[in-house]
Order: structure tokens, then C-alpha cells, then sequence
């Protein structure tokens, strides 16, 4: 049983504040991911949890016990981080077994833990090797299995990925997924990377500028993202924005270029405001009328097209659709694009602010 509970949590280094009043509840067992822009805090917030920088305001309570004011060493977290200098001189076995022999545990408990724990992480045949005769993702992986033998409440873990290539990342990804779903261990994962986020987190906490912006499970974030920010941070290619006004009681919407579109009967009716249209690329569609567009580039992925689009809707800004049928679409072509009802997003015009007043109904 390890809860985190973080409440009103500032973190200051001289005039710059860093965190402002974070509040987060993770429950046991849970897998938290903390994602957000470089310098947005999430690093700060691990390594405060971790017992490694001081609170400014506020607290952390681990297991409902407040931990302000206890060392790392007492909080019984284990930290893995995208630098995990294994100790080189020391084969995998005495890395893995290290922490334990520091904590004076029995010889035998701790060959029985690594010996499991190396099995479970597939590292029994490299047991005698030392960290140069590994792959950075055997190293990795020696890395997670030291902070598993200690079987701690928490797990932290600062981009633990970022040093590797793209195809082990995605390898680890998903062993780190594995691992979660056998211990159960309460994790917080922290990357930039919000594929990352969205495939391994039971709960994605999106952070910008030492605040949270929002909170919840990946495809709600996806689905129903709270504000501009997060609906741009979430989803790759990213969703298109487009500035129009309401019309007709706020059933339609009027773009820069006259074009017009129908909304789900989920906005609010109100006339003449300005808002923002949001649309996912895989939610715009080729169709007979609609938004007029210029094909600029067409990008085969092989398991869909991407295409980028010039309009006056939206002039500057490029929108994106993504196709999974293989169109014949060159570049100079006119044709014309259609948002998928009931999959649009409304936000307020300058603050960014979601106003679709329900979660949209998608399709999928
Ligand atoms: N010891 C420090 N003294 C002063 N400022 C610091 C210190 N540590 C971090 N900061 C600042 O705090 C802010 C948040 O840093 P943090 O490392 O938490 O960001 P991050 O979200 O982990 O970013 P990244 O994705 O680049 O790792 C940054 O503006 C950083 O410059
Ligand atoms: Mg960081």
C-alpha cells in the first residue's frame, strides 16, 4: 500500500519560482506520468518527492505519513534516471546487489532477490558481465533491476529512456510496462515525450511553466483536452487550430475564408464570439464542399498519408489531415476538407480555454 499525496506544492530557487502549488493524488499501484515541455518543473517535482530538493511550500505525505523534512533514504523510493552510472568495475551481479549489501541484508536474501529479479528482466545470462560489455538497453535494464531488488514503495523515474534509439525505446517501453503490471509498484515516470506518456501511464499529468494543467487517463486528456495547450502537447501530428466565430445560435462556425461548418450539439449557442476550432488530423476528411484547401505535401507513411494543407481559413498555418485509405493527391491540387462531426473542439478565444460544454462523441 504506497500513496503519494502532494498538496500546494511550491518549489523556489532565489526570485524564480519553479512550481506553483502543485496538487496531485496518486493512488496505490497507480502509474503516474509526469509530461510536459523542458523547464517546466517535472524533474523538480520528481527529485522533491525523491527527498533530493527541499520544499518551498507546502507537502508530500508518502502512505499518508508527511515527508517534508525526511531523507531520501528514509522515504524507501528507488530512483532510476536517464544517466544510471552503473558502477563499472562491478559485474551485473554486484550492481544489482549492491544497494542491499549497503542495507546489510543476508547473503543469501540477496542472491535469492537478484537471482529473481535478473530472470524476471531477462538478465540472467549477462549476470558476470560488467556494464562495457552490455547494450545501452542491457544497461537499462541492469539499472531498473538494481532499484527492484531493494522492492521499494515507490518508483521514480526520470527519462530513462532518452539515452537509447528510437526502436529500444520502444522495447523498453513496454518492458517497463511489464514490469509495472507484475510488481504493481507505485510509479512516477517523467519524460517530454508525450508518445511515452500516453502509452505507459495510467494517469498523465500534463505540466507547463511549474503548473499542472491538467490531469486524467491518456485518452480522455486526448479526447477532452481542458485547453489549447494541452490539445497541442497531446497527439502527433498535432490537432489543427482555426479561428472562427459562431453563427446561427452557435450551430455552425465561420472561418476567414467565408467557408462554414457545421458543430455538434454540444457547444454553447452563443452568437458572433470568437473562439478557436480545434481538429485532429485523423478527423479531417476529403469530401465534395467544405473548407477549400491547396495541397502542399503529400507524406506516405506506408500506414497512412499525411498531408499538408494551404487554406485561407487558416492562412499561415498549414492544417494537417491524416488518411489511412491511399489517395492520389499531388501537391498544387485543389480540393476540399471536411472536419468529422462531432469530433471538434471549442476553446476561448485568447485563453485557450475548452468551452465544448461535453466530452465529444468520437467515432472511434
Ligand atoms: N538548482 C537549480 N537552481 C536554479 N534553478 C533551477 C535549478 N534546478 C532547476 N532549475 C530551474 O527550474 C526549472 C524546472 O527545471 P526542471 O529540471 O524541473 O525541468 P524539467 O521539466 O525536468 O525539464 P527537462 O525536460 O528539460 O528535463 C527550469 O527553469 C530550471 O532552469
Ligand atoms: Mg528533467
Amino acid at each position: 500500500m504506497s500513496t503519494v499525496k502532494i498538496r500546494e506544492l511550491t518549489k523556489q530557487y532565489g526570485h524564480a519560482q519553479v512550481l506553483r502549488g502543485i496538487n496531485l493524488d496518486i493512488k496505490d499501484g497507480q502509474f503516474v506520468v509526469l509530461v510536459g515541455p523542458s523547464g517546466c518543473g517535472k524533474s523538480t517535482l520528481l527529485r522533491m518527492i525523491a527527498g533530493l530538493e527541499e520544499v518551498s511550500s507546502g507537502h508530500i505525505a508518502i502512505n499518508e505519513r508527511i515527508v517534508n523534512d525526511l531523507p531520501p533514504k528514509e522515504r524507501d523510493i528507488a530512483m532510476v534516471f536517464q544517466n544510471y552510472a552503473l558502477y563499472p568495475h562491478m559485474t551485473v551481479r554486484d550492481n544489482m546487489a549492491f544497494s542491499l549489501k549497503l542495507r546489510h541484508f543476508p547473503p543469501a536474501e540477496i542472491n535469492a532477490r537478484v537471482e529473481q529479479v535478473a530472470a524476471s528482466l531477462g538478465l540472467t545470462p549477462l549476470l558476470s558481465r560488467y556494464p562495457r560489455q552490455l547494450s545501452g538497453g542491457q544497461r537499462q535494464r541492469v539499472a531498473m533491476g538494481r532499484s527492484v531488488v531493494r522492492q521499494p514503495q515507490v518508483f521514480l523515474f526520470d527519462e530513462p529512456l532518452s539515452n537509447l534509439d528510437a526502436k529500444l525505446r520502444v522495447q523498453m517501453r513496454s518492458e517497463i510496462k511489464q514490469l509495472h503490471q507484475r510488481l504493481h509498484t507505485t510509479t512516477v515516470y517523467v519524460t517530454h515525450d508525450q508518445v511515452e506518456a500516453m502509452t505507459m501511464g495510467d494517469l498523465v499529468v500534463v505540466m507547463r511553466d511549474g503548473v499542472i494543467e491538467q490531469a486524467g487517463d491518456p485518452l480522455s486528456l486526448y479526447d477532452c483536452p481542458a485547453n489549447q495547450f494541452v490539445a497541442s502537447f497531446l497527439g502527433s501530428p498535432a490537432m489543427n487550430f482555426l479561428p472562427g466565430i459562431l453563427q446561427n445560435e452557435g450551430s455552425e462556425i465561420r472561418f476567414a475564408d467565408g467557408s462554414s461548418c457545421a458543430l455538434h450539439d454540444s457547444r454553447p449557442t452563443r452568437n458572433g464570439g470568437p473562439v478557436v476550432f480545434g481538429i485532429r488530423p485523423e478527423h479531417l476528411h476529403l469530401a465534395a464542399s467544405g473548407i477549400p484547401a491547396n495541397v502542399l505535401v503529400v507524406e506516405p507513411t506506408g500506414s497512412e498519408m499525411i498531408v499538408m494543407l494551404e487554406t485561407t481559413a487558416n492562412a499561415g498555418n498549414p492544417l494537417c489531415m491524416v488518411l489511412r485509405q491511399r489517395h492520389h493527391l499531388k501537391p498544387g491540387e485543389r480540393i476540399f476538407v471536411q472536419p468529422q462531426t462531432g469530433c471538434e473542439h471549442l476553446f476561448e478565444s485568447g485563453s485557450g480555454t475548452r468551452i465544448s460544454e461535453t466530452q465529444n462523441h468520437f467515432a472511434h
